[in-house]
């Protein structure tokens, strides 16, 4: 299934040269999930590894399209982890270093029961992992047990990997 998503990746994902930054080649999964096969194929292999769950949670804003499907196929819930300021209160969040300033996570701090849940986050791109250290620990305090972190890919050349897994203290493991 792994392969089949990887091949998947290949064929539809678009590569923009020189975004963000010069010499950087952006590969741009938005035509990867519009595709049937795409988000097919996709939403298998992280299903997979998401199995055991009984939650997921959907990172702002592309881990909600991966979120939800995953969710639907393993037959489970989703939340979504919002940036600061679009939940209704009350609301419980995390603040977190960006590149350039900082940014904010939250979740609702009622009507969903995250205390003794297994819960397994998703998103589309591990970078640095600021934003999914920042979902783990947002999780955790909620009473979360995180075992399970999917992306469908991860950027090479950053400490991502590392610094979520340490973040879930030691029975963490992140997919892609
Ligand atoms: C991107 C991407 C990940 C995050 C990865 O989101 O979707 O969520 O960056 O980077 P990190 O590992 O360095 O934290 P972004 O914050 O650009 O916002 P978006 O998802 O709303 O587009
Ligand atoms: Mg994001």
């Amino acid at each position: 299934r792994l392969a089949r998503a990887r091949t998947a990746i290949e064929r539809h994902a678009r590569l923009v040269p020189d975004f963000p930054e010069p010499g950087v080649a952006f590969k741009d999964l938005t035509p990867v999930l519009a595709a049937a096969d795409g988000l097919a194929a996709v939403t298998e292999a992280l299903a997979d590894v998401c199995a055991g769950a009984d939650l997921i949670a959907g990172i702002d804003a592309r881990g909600f399209l991966l979120g939800g499907a995953i969710a639907h196929r393993l037959g489970i819930g989703v939340v979504a982890v919002r940036k600061g300021g679009k939940l209704p209160p009350p609301v419980v969040g995390v603040d977190y270093d960006l590149e350039y300033g900082s940014a904010r996570l939250e979740v609702p701090a009622s009507g969903i029961e995250f205390a003794g849940r297994r819960v397994a986050v998703v998103d589309d791109v591990l970078a640095t992992g600021g934003t999914l250290c920042a979902s783990v620990e947002l999780l955790m305090r909620m009473g979360a047990s995180v075992r399970d972190v999917a992306v469908v890919m991860e950027l090479e050349g950053f400490p991502g990997r590392t610094r979520v897994e340490a973040a879930g203290g030691g029975s963490l493991r992140v997919h892609n």
